[in-house]
Formats: structure tokens, C-alpha cells, sequence
């Protein structure tokens, strides 16, 4: 009894002297968890490693110094890993837990009429405020904050559940993880918008180009496609932002939608300052009229403005209908549109000889970004817009990347647009005939004449062998990322290659020799030892995308797998006969009939030939040619979990689908077994074993399809 009176009151004596550092222990805790998290998952430390060592040591000598606070969580206690959860790096969407919302999320009503949103302010009781807020053009999120530790991050998902998407919020850096303040809620939810801002969006997309992978259409799909990601370092790279505008819980400070923002912004969130509470018609349609403008230099997308009752009573009192507040409303702005001087139409060969009228145009800003050229897509386009140079054409970017000419100035030219200049530049202009706008009879990189095939709406250069930009493009498709993946051979190599008399079909590539690369200025011996082991590494690239690499017209990635998947060697698909080709999916009789044509070309067999010496993959490798016939996964959904020793996560998945199966992303009691290899995912194996799922490993499974 003494002896626990004499202990309690020791701890009370020293309490206060302690608890500054057991407040330091809770601290350098969280502060080593954020710093693990940047270091092993976003692959971007905030700590050197001498720094991080000193506050380890400084955390293991205070977790001795106070035992009673150990915890099993503690960075002290495990190594830093950068397993994601259960999330397969790479692969895409499906591996989010899906959790119900606490308040659904609506949507907003809209118009794009400024009379709508007078009258919806008319309506509205006299003594109203309204909130004038823009409404940003990315993906809503719902974050859930509990004892100011942020718990969830949800997308809308359906309104009633949505992905909870955490680990890839963490990575927005105007996002807290943890609000440090005792006067807030245990719980409150902050709903806002996740953007990419333009200079990302522009940079993510250049980088695309370059990689050829499909561009983004805008900021809004980005942010979606990033947020989804599965690889959280990924989308730290590309750099997400968040407005917030919309808190909810229960027992929240304040009893108005402003105020609660100001509070928020308090509390460290990132709240627009273009918030406005307005009391008047007027002032809303002024607030309108001002961001209609200058909003075109936020450094995010905006594709209106949003008004909210201010009011928190007045918003219960107004209520909701089933999809949206009616305490709220979204002015939409227009697509952007502007007239600007069509200097010169230029016309583009591609790689198949297509001939592409591109619109030459005095550099317009629009939505963001500077235009200055856009397609005219063909003949048709043109003549259907009866536009020429000179005239002043309207271009318009809605939600898409690239942007329309969408017609022409009309009737007479307004004389603030410098109309003398039409009037002028008439008298030199050559006269519509023929084809109209002088769309040339001839190839524009060649010389030959260019040929209209029934029923397309294109024209052509004939003169595959010979037009360079068709040689370099297709050089170009062969060597490219999806097809052979040859390094160091890019755009510009290949057109000095090209100059130099190297390079003039596919088949070259593999006749190049060191001394003939090293020759040429800016490539050393280094980069040239570099290029062959790209070229030799291109002689294992499987048949199916060797196939894709001839640049056959029309037969893009996946038709190249589906053809390769039926004719399992170039031998075969030589002699294959049009109705055998159609019988496949995705190939119709346009795509049989270029099949066909391709292989009566001489020029092409010889090619084929070449490559075949040079040690190409012309047939499926004897494991596929096997694996296509089996059925016996057919009807299995099958997960992928953790690391494997005989092959890779792709081949495993190709195996899966070779022999009918399907890869699924979680575990669900839908999952017929998981093929698990080392390191599986806790969630994953923890789910598996509540579901009583069998856990495979990879020589299982592998007896499992080659068994008889
Ligand atoms: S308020 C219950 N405010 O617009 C009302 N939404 O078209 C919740 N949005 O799903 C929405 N900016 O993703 C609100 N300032 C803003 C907004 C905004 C963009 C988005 C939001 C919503 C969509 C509706």
C-alpha cells in the first residue's frame, strides 16, 4: 500500500518535468513515420540520413526513459517498408478500399445561362448572402479528419461510396495530415477539389508524348488517372493540388458557409481566396464577369463559378433534392472561343503517307495554354469550313486537349480585326480550284502524286519506300517503346541516320555497325555501345509485338496480339486467307485486306527476310504457342500477390489469361485462389484467410497448367 502511494506520487512530482519530452517522444514518433513514409514510399526524403539516424536515437533513448508509453507501431519497432498496403505497383485502379460515405456527395445543379442564375437569386429570400466561389475543374474528395489525424480520403465514387484513395493524398502537400489544435472536432469531414495544376498537366503530357503514351485530354482527366494510380511515388512526381470548400460534421464552429471556410483556413487547409460573400444580383454578376477573365490566369483549371446560400440555417431550411442542394448553384462558362488570323495551312506526311492539313495560326491564349496550330483533318473538313489563309477563324478549346477551328469569321470581317489586311492579301492569293484551297495534287515531302482510296476521306502519298517522312516514321513505329523497345535510337538519330544514308528501312537497324555510329558527331563510342545492346536486345522482343513494329496500317498494339495469338509465325500469317482473318476479333475486311497487301509487296518480304536473319522473333515462343489452347483456368478470377523467382508479374498474368483465367486486381469471395509469392501483401493474405481463399504458390500453380 505504502509502497504504491510513494510510486504514484513520484510520477506526480516529476509529471510536469516529463512532460515536455513525452510530448518530444510523441512528436519525433509522428515526425519519423511522415519521414519514413517520404522515403520509402514517395522515394523523396525530407531527412538526411544522418539526421534521421540522430532523431531515431534521440526517440530510443526517450521510449526507454518512459516505458509505459511503448507501442508496438512505433517507428522504433519496425523497419521502414514501402509495401503499399496490399497495392500491386503498376497495375491500375481496383485496389482501393471502398467505404460508404457518412453524408452522400451531390452534385450541383448547372446552367450556362447568367438570366438562370438572376432568377435563382431573385428567389432566394430577400435578406440573403450568397457565397461566390469558383468551381474548380478537377475530381472531388472527401477528407476525413478524426482527433485531427486525417483517416480517410474518399472519391465520389457513386455519391454513396467512394475509393478511399489515403495514400495518394498524403502525397498533395497542401493536404495535413494531422491538424495540431485543441479546439477542433473530433470528427469533421473537408470536401474539396483535387487538381493537376497546368504547368503539371503540360509537363505530364510532353513527357507522355515523348514516351508515346496517350496523352491526357485535360487537367481534370489527369488528376483523375493520377489519383488512381497505385503507386503512390508516381503520383508525388506529377503534383497534385487540392482547394477546399465544404466542411461538414456535427458540432462545428460557426453558422455560416463562410465562416466555416475562414475556419478551416485556420486550421491550415488550403482555401481559395477568390471567395466572395456577395448581397446583391449585382455584385454576383459583377463577381462573374471579373472571373470569367481572370480566371485565365489561375494556375489551375476553373470551368465556372459556384453559388452558395451562405447561411447554415437558411441551407437546412432550402434543403435538398435528390441529387443536389438547392441551397447551391454552378454557373458554367462557355467553351472558350476566339477569332484569330489563319496564316498558312502546312501539310503533314505520316508514317502510313497520310497527307494532314495542319492550320497554321497567329498564336491565340486559350483555356490556359497558347495556341498556334491545330488539324484541319482533311480535304472535307476544309472545304465543309470554307476557309483559306487570311481569313480570321474561330478556334475553340472546350474540354479537349486540342483545339477546333470551328469556323470563319462571318459575313464581313469587323473592321476592329483589321479587315484592310483581308482586303489586301485577296488580290495574292490563288484562286479555290480543283481541289479547293489549293489542297496539293502532289506529295508535299516527295514529289509523287498523291492518291484518294474509295471511301476514305484522306489523301495519300503512294510512295512508301521513297517519301522520307513515311521511311522515318515507320523506322520510328519499329523502334518505339510498345513496339521494339529500342533505346537510344530516337527521332532525332534516326533522321541524321536517315541523312547519312544508314538508315533507310527496318531491316537497316540491324546492319549497323559500332564504327559507323561512333563516326557521327554527337554520338560516341559509349552511346553507340548503348544502341547496339538496345538492338540486340530487340531480337528477344515476342512475336506478337514484332508483328505491331512492322507498322502493317491499322494494326495498332492489341490487334497485333489477337492476330499473333491466332497465327502463331509470320509463315502462317502470310498465307493466311482474308475470311480466316476476319474470323478474328478486331479485324474486319479493311484490316484482312491491308494484312494481305502487305505481304504482296516484295519490298516488304525482303525486309521480313532480313529481320529473320537477323534473329527476330518471327514466331511465338513455344510456351505461348502452348499456352493459347489450354482452358483450365477458364471461369477463375485469380490475384496476384508479392514477388516471384521463375517469371514476372506480367508473364504470370499472360500465363493467367493464356489459359482462360482472368487477373483481378483484391481478394474478394469471388477469388478462385491467389497465386502468392514471396512478401504477399498483409491485407491481402489477412483477407484471404478471413474469405478462406487458397493461397497457390508459384510452383503450384505452374504444375497446376502444365498437368494434364
Ligand atoms: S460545392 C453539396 N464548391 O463541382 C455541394 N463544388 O458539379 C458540394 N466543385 O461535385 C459541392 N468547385 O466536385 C462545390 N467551389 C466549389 C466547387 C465544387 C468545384 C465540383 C465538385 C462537385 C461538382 C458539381
Amino acid at each position: 500500500m505504502t509502497k504504491y502511494k510513494v510510486q504514484r506520487c513520484k510520477v506526480d512530482l516529476f509529471s510536469e518535468i516529463e512532460e515536455p519530452e513525452r510530448e518530444e517522444l510523441k512528436a519525433l514518433r509522428r515526425e519519423l513515420e511522415e519521414a519514413n513514409y517520404k522515403y520509402y514510399v514517395l522515394n523523396m526524403p525530407t531527412l538526411s540520413d544522418r539526421e534521421f539516424d540522430e532523431k531515431m536515437r534521440r526517440l530510443q533513448d526517450l521510449e526507454a526513459m518512459f516505458p509505459d508509453m511503448y507501442d508496438p507501431k512505433s517507428p522504433t519497432q519496425h523497419v521502414g517498408s514501402d509495401l503499399q498496403r496490399d497495392n500491386v505497383q503498376g497495375t491500375k485502379g481496383k485496389n482501393f478500399e471502398q467505404v460508404k460515405h457518412k453524408y452522400p456527395m451531390l452534385s450541383l445543379a448547372n446552367t450556362y445561362s447568367r438570366e438562370e442564375i438572376e432568377e435563382w437569386v431573385r428567389k432566394l429570400p430577400q435578406d440573403v448572402e450568397i457565397v461566390c466561389e469558383l468551381k474548380y475543374d478537377g475530381l472531388s474528395i472527401s477528407l476525413w479528419y478524426e482527433k485531427g489525424r486525417l483517416v480517410r480520403a474518399l472519391t465520389r465514387g457513386d455519391g454513396q461510396q467512394g475509393d478511399d484513395v489515403i495514400d495518394n493524398i498524403r502525397t498533395i502537400p497542401s493536404i495535413p495530415w494531422r491538424i495540431e489544435r485543441n479546439d477542433i472536432p473530433d470528427s469533421f469531414e473537408l470536401r474539396g477539389e483535387v487538381l493537376l495544376p497546368w504547368e503539371r498537366f503540360e509537363a505530364l503530357n510532353k513527357e507522355r508524348e515523348e514516351q508515346e503514351e496517350p496523352l491526357f485530354a485535360n487537367p481534370r482527366n489527369a488528376a483523375s488517372g493520377t489519383l488512381k494510380l497505385q503507386d503512390p511515388r508516381e503520383v508525388a512526381r506529377r503534383g497534385l493540388d487540392a482547394y477546399l470548400y465544404y466542411m461538414i460534421g456535427e458540432d462545428l464552429p460557426g453558422t455560416t458557409h463562410f465562416e466555416r471556410l475562414e475556419t478551416a483556413k485556420e486550421w491550415g487547409f488550403h482555401i481559395s481566396d477568390a471567395i466572395q460573400v456577395c448581397h446583391s444580383v449585382d455584385e454576383v454578376m459583377a463577381y462573374i464577369a471579373y472571373w470569367d477573365t481572370e480566371r485565365k490566369n489561375l494556375p489551375v483549371a476553373t470551368d465556372g463559378i459556384v453559388l452558395k446560400v451562405n447561411n447554415l440555417a437558411q441551407q437546412d431550411e432550402l434543403g435538398y433534392t435528390a441529387k443536389t442542394p438547392r441551397w447551391a448553384i454552378a454557373y458554367k462558362f462557355p467553351a472558350e472561343k476566339q477569332l484569330t488570323l489563319l496564316k498558312e495551312i502546312t501539310y503533314q506526311v505520316g508514317r502510313t503517307g497520310v497527307v494532314t492539313p495542319v492550320a497554321n495560326l497567329e498564336p491565340i491564349q486559350l483555356s490556359g495554354t497558347i495556341v498556334q496550330r491545330a488539324t484541319l483533318h482533311n480535304e472535307d473538313f476544309i472545304r465543309s469550313l470554307d476557309i483559306r489563309p487570311g481569313d480570321r477563324v474561330w478556334v475553340e478549346k472546350g474540354g479537349e486537349i486540342i483545339p477546333k477551328i470551328t469556323g470563319k469569321e462571318e459575313p464581313t470581317p469587323d473592321p476592329s480585326l483589321k479587315g484592310g489586311e483581308l482586303d489586301s492579301r485577296q488580290d495574292t492569293l490563288p484562286l479555290r480550284e480543283g481541289l479547293g484551297v489549293g489542297f496539293p495534287t502532289h506529295c508535299p515531302e516527295c514529289g509523287a502524286e498523291l492518291v484518294r482510296v474509295e471511301g476514305e476521306a484522306a489523301w495519300r502519298c503512294p510512295n512508301e519506300a521513297g517519301c522520307p517522312p513515311q521511311i522515318k516514321g515507320k523506322i520510328e513505329h519499329f523502334v518505339s517503346r510498345k513496339a521494339m523497345n529500342i533505346d537510344g535510337l530516337g527521332e532525332e538519330t534516326i533522321d541524321l541516320f536517315y541523312q547519312k544514308g544508314l538508315l533507310h528501312n527496318i531491316a537497316d537497324i540491324y546492319d549497323l555497325r559500332l564504327e559507323d555510329i561512333a563516326a557521327q558527331e554527337r554520338l560516341g563510342e559509349k552511346s553507340a555501345q548503348n544502341m547496339l545492346a538496345g538492338i540486340e536486345a530487340s531480337k528477344q522482343v515476342p512475336w506478337s509485338r514484332v508483328l505491331f513494329a512492322l507498322g502493317i496500317r491499322m494494326v495498332g498494339e492489341t490487334t497485333a496480339k489477337k492476330i499473333a495469338k491466332r497465327f502463331t509465325s509470320i509463315d502462317t500469317l502470310q498465307w493466311a486467307t482474308a475470311e480466316q482473318l476476319c474470323a478474328i476479333e478486331d479485324v474486319g475486311p479493311q484490316i484482312a485486306e491491308n494484312i494481305m497487301r502487305y505481304f504482296e509487296d516484295i519490298r516488304n518480304l525482303e525486309i521480313l527476310a532480313r529481320l529473320r536473319e537477323a534473329g527476330l522473333q518471327m514466331e511465338a515462343a513455344v510456351s505461348d504457342q502452348l499456352s493459347v489452347v489450354s482452358d483450365k483456368l477458364a471461369g477463375m478470377s485469380i490475384v496476384i500477390s508479392g514477388t516471384f523467382s521463375h517469371h514476372s508479374r506480367d508473364e504470370y498474368k499472360a500465363l493467367i489469361e493464356a489459359h482462360g483465367g482472368k487477373n483481378v486486381g483484391s481478394v474478394s469471395k469471388k477469388t478462385s485462389f491467389i497465386l502468392a509469392g514471396e512478401n504477399m501483401g498483409p491485407e491481402k493474405r489477412k483477407k484471404a484467410e478471413e474469405l478462406g481463399i487458397r493461397l497457390l504458390s508459384e510452383d503450384e500453380f505452374l504444375e497446376l497448367i502444365v498437368e494434364s
